[in-house]
């Protein structure tokens, strides 16, 4: 990650960073981070609007400036269509990070069913596709641009 002093954007870079999932937890670390850097931040969450509300006050104080934005990272049409509104608002995309993930997804494998384990490829897998190769052909074109994946592991079949 890029650090405060080098590698970043620098205070008012500029440059757009999606975190998701990031309306707590280490998605939330994330975005102070990244704001901390300099870079303009997208704020994604599935469901809790307060959490989000708070990330970007957060992002805020470290007098960076952002935005909220509810998509579910499994759903292809409204992943499509936030990297559409993200790039009419902002014309580039610099840094991707997809944390999203559903975590304590426990399950005995005796007791687990097809519903669950097609969420959980969803969410922990699937995203880094449906975000990730849209966000990559807007880099590639731009020349530059990072993605960090973050949860795929998060599967625990016992
Ligand atoms: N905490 C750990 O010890 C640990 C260890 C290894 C990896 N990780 C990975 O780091 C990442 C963050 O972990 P965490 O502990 O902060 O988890 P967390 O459960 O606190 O946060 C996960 C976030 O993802 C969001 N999310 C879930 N489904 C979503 C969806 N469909 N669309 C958009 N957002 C969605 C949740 O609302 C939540 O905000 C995860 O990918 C996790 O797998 C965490």
């Amino acid at each position: 990650m890029a650090t405060r002093t080098e590698g970043g954007g620098g205070k008012l870079s500029g440059k757009v960073a999606i975190v998701t999932g990031a309306s707590k937890g280490i998605g939330r670390a994330i975005c102070v981070e990244l704001a901390q850097c300099g870079y303009h931040i997208i704020v994604n969450y599935k469901s809790d609007d307060e959490g989000a509300s708070q990330t970007l006050e957060k992002v805020k104080k470290e007098g960076s400036n952002g935005r909220i934005m509810r998509f579910d990272v499994a759903n292809y049409d409204e992943t499509q269509n936030a990297m559409d509104d993200i790039l009419k608002s902002f014309a580039s995309i610099d840094v991707l990070v997809n944390n999203a993930s559903l975590t304590n997804t426990e399950r005995h494998f005796l007791d687990a069913d097809e519903e669950w384990w097609n969420r959980i490829i969803a969410v922990n897998l699937s995203s880094a596709f449906l975000c990730g190769q849209r966000a990559a052909n807007i880099m590639a074109r731009k020349g530059s641009g990072v993605i960090i994946n973050g949860g795929f592991t998060r599967l625990a079949v016992y």
